[in-house]
């Protein structure tokens, strides 16, 4: 009996704790210039992710540059540091089941000309210099991006009345 109550209580917490998986979404700045802030916020809540953490900023270069350290060798590396300067950008955390990997579905491939209908590049960008919005590729680099582009007290605690008719 206490074998089994403690089997179910770790499996609930295991799940719990599955479903808090975060990851940092970033509207880029042609995103904010074209007015596409609120179709892509929708995306995300009409899902059921929760969001967690969001500002309004202009990232400086020195910031831009530790949040894409992994592609500093890449040739495109300086214009992509410069595109990204060129204006306000979106930072948000957004938290769920998968959310990692189902918010990289839901952007769609790196290429917008690799990019399925339905996904948000997809849907509204072009070219690969132009491709509106990021998302963490993993975990790993999600936590880091959260940490560099926010500190604790942004991280919002709340729980969301919709939260049962999400998760069973
Ligand atoms: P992101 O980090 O922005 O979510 O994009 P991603 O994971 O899909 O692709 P990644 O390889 O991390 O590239 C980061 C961003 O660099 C620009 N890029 N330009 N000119 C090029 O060949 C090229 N390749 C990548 C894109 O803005 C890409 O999203
Ligand atoms: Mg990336």
């Amino acid at each position: 009996m206490i074998a089994s109550l403690l089997a179910f209580y770790s499996l609930f917490s295991y799940a719990m704790a599955a479903n808090k998986e975060r990851t940092f979404i970033m509207v880029k700045p042609d995103g904010v210039q074209r007015g596409l802030v609120g179709k892509i916020i929708e995306r995300f809540e009409q899902k059921g992710f929760k969001l967690v953490a969001m500002k309004f900023m202009w990232a400086d270069k020195d910031l831009l540059e530790k949040h894409y350290a992994d592609l500093s060798a890449r040739p495109f590396f300086p214009g992509l540091v410069n595109y990204m300067n060129s204006g306000p950008v979106v930072p948000m955390v957004w938290e769920g089941l998968n959310v990692v990997k189902t918010g990289r579905q839901m952007l769609g491939a790196t290429n917008p000309a690799d990019s399925l209908p339905g996904t948000i590049r997809g849907d509204f960008c072009i070219q690969v210099g132009r491709n509106i919005i990021h998302g963490s590729d993993a975990v790993e680099s999600a936590e880091k991006e959260i940490g560099l582009w926010f500190n604790e007290k942004e991280l919002v605690t709340w729980a969301p009345a919709a939260k049962d008719w999400i998760y069973e």
